[in-house]
């Protein structure tokens, strides 16, 4: 049995309180949703800053009322320290996603992403400390690697940022190693590589690649490709991502504590083989399948190629993923046309 699916069978017997910040968005529901089917208790901040009514709802429908019941949900703003110590009562596990995403809106607005991801993430750090949580697990990015060329990316070789959102999540990395050596405070930083799966928004500014590019194909609107589609990424399906978070939070071993992993897949797949996959498994639903992409100019501060060497979490988390991009593309276009 793995490490995951030991931890799956013994949580249900031993409820812990978690909690989620930025419950209402993509990760956070979907941990909310892995947690409370768990029969975990949790409790939820988000100010719905770009997470959706709708997430929590579409939760609510898919837990019994016994679990949902087991679920407090804080209006709230990492901001704002008192929403923060509010949150962290009581809690023994940390979940914390909350931040604003995106490359593009943080060269748009520095200060706001500035804001919630280091000031928010600085809030957090200190309620959580306070309320002497078990651990406090946190959503690095692989955005943190910038213009450090090798590849697979290694969790110590690090380049220069490329973006104020990259710098943010860079300084939570900082932060959260100076609060574990100082304050004999738990931490784990998950450098996510390019998260996708159900209830990813398609219909914001700033949405990611795959859910754009899904609801594109399905509303008939043209797929464009930004640059020559050779560019690659490690795409991670969510239920990675949620293993790797609970195995992060309930770690015991010194060794696995106060570290950043990598969180992908540990497989590198080009833009123009991810509209193949997503257009095929459409087609193969009734969405129509003679599409073609419009190439357009590449993205500036985009790199051309990532992907992550997985194998400091294998060794010290038991991370093993259970959804290569083939399997988490069809789970996830299964979603969106039920959904869209
Ligand atoms: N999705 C990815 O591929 C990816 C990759 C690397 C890192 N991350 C990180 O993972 C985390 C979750 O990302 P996501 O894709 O679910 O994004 P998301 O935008 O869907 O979710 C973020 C949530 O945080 C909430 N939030 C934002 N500002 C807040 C504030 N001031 N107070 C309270 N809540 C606030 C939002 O309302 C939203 O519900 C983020 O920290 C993000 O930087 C995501």
């Amino acid at each position: 049995m793995s490490p995951y699916q030991d931890l799956l069978q013994r949580l249900p017997g031993q409820p812990r309180t978690w909690l989620v910040t930025g419950c209402a968005g993509f990760i956070g529901c979907n941990l909310l949703e892995a947690l409370l089917h768990l029969d975990q208790r949790v409790i939820g901040l988000d100010n719905f800053a770009t997470g959706l009514q709708a997430n929590l709802d579409e939760i609510r429908a898919s837990v019994t009322p016994q679990q949902w019941a087991r679920f407090t949900f804080h209006e709230g703003d990492i901001r704002k320290l008192d929403d923060c110590r509010g949150a962290c009562e009581g809690v023994d596990h940390v979940l914390h996603q909350a931040a604003l995403g995106s490359v593009p809106r943080s060269l748009a607005d520095p200060l706001t992403t500035n804001g919630t991801n280091i000031d928010g993430f600085l809030n957090m750090l200190v309620a959580a400390r306070d309320a002497k949580v078990a651990s406090f697990t946190y959503a690095a990015s692989s955005s943190t690697y910038g213009d450090h060329p090798a590849l697979p990316k290694v969790e110590e070789h690090i380049g220069k940022p490329l973006s104020p959102y990259a710098v943010t999540k860079y300084v939570n990395e900082l932060y959260a190693d100076v609060f574990a050596q100082r304050y004999d405070f738990h931490t784990v930083g998950l450098r996510y590589f390019n998260v996708f799966g159900r209830r990813q928004n398609p219909d914001s500014t700033y949405a990611a690649v795959v859910p754009k590019w899904a609801s594109s194909m399905i509303r008939g609107e043209e797929v464009f490709i930004n640059g020559d589609g050779e560019t690659s990424r490690d795409f991670c399906y969510i239920e990675n991502a949620i293993q790797a978070n609970l195995l992060a939070a309930v770690a015991t071993d010194p060794a696995a504590r106060n570290q950043v992993y990598n969180v992908a897949v540990g497989d590198r797949t080009t833009l123009n083989r991810l509209f193949e996959l997503i257009r095929d498994n459409l087609a193969s639903q009734g969405v129509r399948a003679d599409l073609r992409p419009t190439y357009r100019d590449f993205r500036p501060g985009d790199v051309r190629h990532s992907q992550a060497d997985i194998g400091k979490a294998r060794r010290l988390l038991g991370y093993a993923p259970t959804h290569r991009i083939e399997q988490g593309v069809a789970e996830a276009m299964r979603w969106y046309v039920q959904s869209l």
